[in-house]
């Protein structure tokens, strides 16, 4: 994400107090996710994190239950699961698409469980349709992670229209951000009018928008004066990775829920959601190039038939562990690639499950290149090019 001069402007707004009429434009947010989704009714957050802890609350899951979720996630999913008193248990994933299959999580069904946490990995539309139709005979509610998807289809329709609800995240690296917040959507009113009424108790806090705002700025500087290649070098080093990584997840903002969605937060959403489809063909022509220039023996990440990704990132397989790889890309040709946890994590091993092989391989061997809206042909030859060298010479 990027901060323009009119974000700023709007930015401002935070200093000022909030007069009731500016909720009018969460409305408006909310109206136009539901819209955008073909799902009647939604409901603004602080976070994903935020909107998948109310919708367990809502469900009434607690001690003693089981909830299934994809294998390959968001390690910090599993704590607020864990909160309410449930046990997360991972199901693998398919070793192309990079998503749970239907059969997975079946394998992971039992009468403890009480719901099923699917997914649409890194924007790439999951098995939702078949996942809900072998989980109704039983009643378990699905509930589908559209954190990387908004934007994605299967089949012309918007993801996240099969479950019983889904939560999307619009933090700043998301493919649409309203800097922070999330967005729960459903078709059952009880869950949105539940959610509702707990956001409206909350305080405004604007502190935490700044923070993310400040954080974007820096980031920006970072890139454009080439300075980041410090934290980045620090990252790609075993050594001092681990402690920088720990201290970026430490600094990123904990999902509030201590705070309401801030109509500036909308109000920078509804500008984006403007421009979003003209931005998403630009990725998605951007996602062919790089498919079409990829080095022998790197797979990208399978879509499924009729699937139509967001391409939040660009994940590709590679034949052979991906650090080491990625580290002569950057170190050799300035490239920043991502790998291990900063592409997903490993949840099986984290909660000790030994019995998740696609995720393990997953884990040690995607990478997700870089890609943006405006990168040139010579750019994807670049990072093409470097990705083959590098993975002759580790
Ligand atoms: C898979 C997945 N689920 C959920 C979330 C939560 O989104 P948020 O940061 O808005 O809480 C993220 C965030 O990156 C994510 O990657």
């Amino acid at each position: 994400m990027t901060l323009t001069r009119a974000d700023r402007k709007l930015l401002r707004g935070l200093r000022r107090p909030v007069a009731p009429a500016a909720f009018s434009l969460v409305t408006e947010w909310e109206r136009r996710i539901s819209g955008y989704t073909g799902v009647p009714h939604a409901v603004a957050v602080n976070s994903g994190r935020q909107g998948m802890r109310l919708i367990l609350e809502y469900l009434g899951i607690g001690r003693g239950d089981e909830v299934v979720i994809p294998a390959y996630t968001l390690a910090s999913l599993v704590p607020l699961i864990r909160e309410t008193g449930a046990v997360p248990v991972p199901a693998d994933i398919d070793p192309d698409t990079l998503n749970v299959t239907p059969d997975h999580v079946m394998s992971r069904v039992t009468p403890r469980t009480r719901a099923v946490m699917l997914l649409h990995a890194f924007g790439s539309p999951a098995p939702a349709k078949e996942t809900a139709e072998k989980l109704a005979p039983r009643g378990i509610p699905l509930i589908e992670d559209c954190a990387h998807a908004f934007g994605a289809r299967r089949n012309g329709l918007s993801v996240g229209g099969f479950g019983y609800a889904r939560f999307f995240s619009f933090e700043p690296n998301k493919p649409l951000s309203g800097l922070g917040g999330g967005m729960v959507v459903s078709h059952d009113p009880g869950l949105t009018s539940h959610i509702r009424n707990h956001m409206e108790r909350l305080p405004l806090d604007p502190r935490t928008v700044w923070r993310k705002a400040d954080a974007v700025r820096r980031e920006q500087f970072l890139a454009a004066t080439g300075l980041a290649w410090l934290p980045l070098m620090l990252l790609s080093w075993p050594a001092t990775g681990r402690w920088i990584r720990r201290i970026y997840r430490g600094a990123q903002p904990v999902p509030s829920s201590m705070a309401r969605f801030h109509p500036v937060q909308a109000a920078l959403g509804l500008r984006r959601l403007d421009e979003f489809e003209a931005s998403l063909e630009r990725r998605r022509r951007v996602a062919a190039r790089l498919s079409a220039a990829l080095p022998r023996g790197v797979r990208p990440q399978a879509v499924l038939p009729g699937g139509e990704p967001s391409w939040y990132f660009f994940v590709v397989r590679l034949p052979q562990p991906a650090e080491p790889v990625r580290r002569h890309m950057l170190w050799r040709y300035g490239i920043d690639a991502a790998v291990g946890e900063e592409v997903a994590d490993d949840c099986a091993r984290l909660l000790g499950w030994w019995d998740c092989p696609h995720t393990a391989s997953a884990y040690a061997c995607c990478m997700a290149l870089p890609l943006w809206e405006g990168m040139s042909d010579h750019a994807v030859e670049r990072v093409t090019r470097a990705l083959e060298r590098s993975m002759s010479c580790t």
